[in-house]
């Protein structure tokens, strides 16, 4: 059946392939007006396990509430006696232009989810003309996506490994194939206890259990467009170095035993000597790390706690965000993600100072429920909202939007967020 994850996010299956169709029908997109009701179509198309891998958090999920409690903690302060007629909400990422402040976020595991989903996320990012970004754990080659969506604006993420020739290796596959930028993930050294899946009895694949399978046969149109047409690939960005890969259980097992769990500055020196690129290192949170990996040369941090996925009560990257961009926002590029849902959540974030947002789960759920065109719905969601907002700010471009424009309410021991 199908595999899962063990110690990080990522993908499943034993087939690679570029042509793709989804076979089954599509949801009323008038009828979907947020992430929750992508959040609804997924549920009913997925099988329990796969949903919940998609949906779940670490442990007893605070860090995962907490992200989207913080912001609701952060209300508006609008300027109302203004013209804003005309709006943009066109931007800079990394330094080049952009229709909206917006990413999607790395995903590992996305080819359980729905056939195809890389090409389908990255063609939908590059319809919308914002980035997408590729994850070493990915169900289709660094080559093949490239060729799949030649148009497309692509990023690429790096699960460190014990290997520095297949670090190098992988850096320069994607620079040979037009990424901009190289995302290095360093917030999950740890295998993470995730007691969704733990209780799923989905580890290495899904357990063969009478529940697991009447959850899977619940799900027909799952099964033909994700089982049956696409067939689930067998981690394509690793299985050239690694001929001991020959389906997703060995591919697990590779990723799991070859990771390098010990991550440090010197690492980060050696990766930037090879990349020449955008350089970002993903699961920063706090300002004096990211004094840190900037002396290592780094052009860049994603703060962020891997959406609630790993450690436990992680404080929520906004909450970090004042922090970090004081220490740091003039010479780094700082992107946040974990929980962003709404234009409301991303025009918060770059009122704190960030330069622009990912979205991971959001994604995820799009594509589960409609294909690229779920994932253009969503973008299409989003940038609205963030348009609006901008209006009822009072503003008529991001970079009007300060701290000024929020309303931020105390810690319950006296103190707010550093910064705020
Ligand atoms: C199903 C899933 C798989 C993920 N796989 C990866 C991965 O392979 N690499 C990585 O750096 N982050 C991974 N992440 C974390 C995302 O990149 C991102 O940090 C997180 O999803 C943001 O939170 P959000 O889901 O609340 O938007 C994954 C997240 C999810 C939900």
């Amino acid at each position: 059946m199908v595999g899962a994850s063990v110690g990080a996010d990522h993908a499943l299956g034993s087939r690679s392939r570029v042509a793709f169709s989804r076979v089954t029908a599509m949801p009323n997109f008038k009828q979907i007006h947020n992430v929750e009701d992508l959040r609804r179509h997924a549920a009913a198309y997925l099988p329990k396990p796969v949903f919940d891998f998609i949906d779940g958090g670490a442990e007893g999920e605070a860090a995962l509430r907490n992200n989207r409690e913080v912001f609701d903690r952060i209300r508006f302060r609008p300027r109302t006696v203004a013209d804003v007629a005309v709006r943009r909400i066109d931007t800079t990422l990394l330094g080049k232009p952009t229709a909206a402040p917006i990413a999607i976020a790395p995903m590992g595991g996305l080819s359980s989810f729905a056939p195809h989903a890389e090409v389908s996320m990255a063609k939908a990012c590059a319809a919308a003309g914002i980035p997408y970004c590729l994850s070493t754990a990915a169900g289709i080659s660094i080559e093949d996506l490239r060729a799949a969506v030649p148009e497309a604006r692509l990023w690429f993420q790096l699960y460190v490994f014990k290997d520095d020739a297949l670090n190098r290796a992988l850096v320069e596959r994607a620079h040979a194939a037009g990424y901009d930028a190289l995302m290095i993930t360093t917030d999950t050294h740890v295998a993470p206890k995730r007691e969704r899946d733990r209780r799923n009895g989905f580890s290495l694949s899904l357990d063969k259990t009478p529940r697991n399978i009447a959850h899977v046969l619940s799900r027909p149109r799952w099964i033909w467009d994700v089982m049956i047409k696409a067939g689930l690939p067998s981690m394509p960005v690793l299985s050239p170095h690694a001929p001991e890969i020959v389906d997703n259980i060995s591919a697990t097992r590779f990723f799991v035993q070859n990771r390098r769990y010990g991550f440090d500055y010197a690492h980060l020196k050696e990766l930037r000597r090879h990349w020449k690129g955008k350089l970002l290192v993903k699961g920063v949170m706090r300002a004096d790390e990211a004094e840190q990996v900037a002396a290592c040369g780094a052009d860049g941090v994603v703060m962020s706690n891997h959406g609630g996925r790993n450690l436990e009560y992680a404080a929520a990257p906004l909450e970090m965000l004042p922090e970090v961009v004081d220490a740091v926002g003039k010479r780094l590029h700082v992107l946040v993600d974990s929980g962003f849902r709404r234009g409301t959540d991303v025009v918060k974030a770059l009122a704190l100072g960030a330069e622009g947002v990912l979205m991971g789960r959001p994604a995820a759920f799009a594509v589960a429920a409609g294909g690229e065109a779920g994932v253009g719905h969503l973008i299409g969601l989003t940038k609205d909202e963030i348009d609006r907002t901008l209006g009822y700010l009072g503003c008529t471009a991001l970079d009007q939007l300060d701290r000024d424009h929020l309303l931020v309410d105390r810690a319950p021991w006296g103190r707010n967020a550093p910064g705020l």
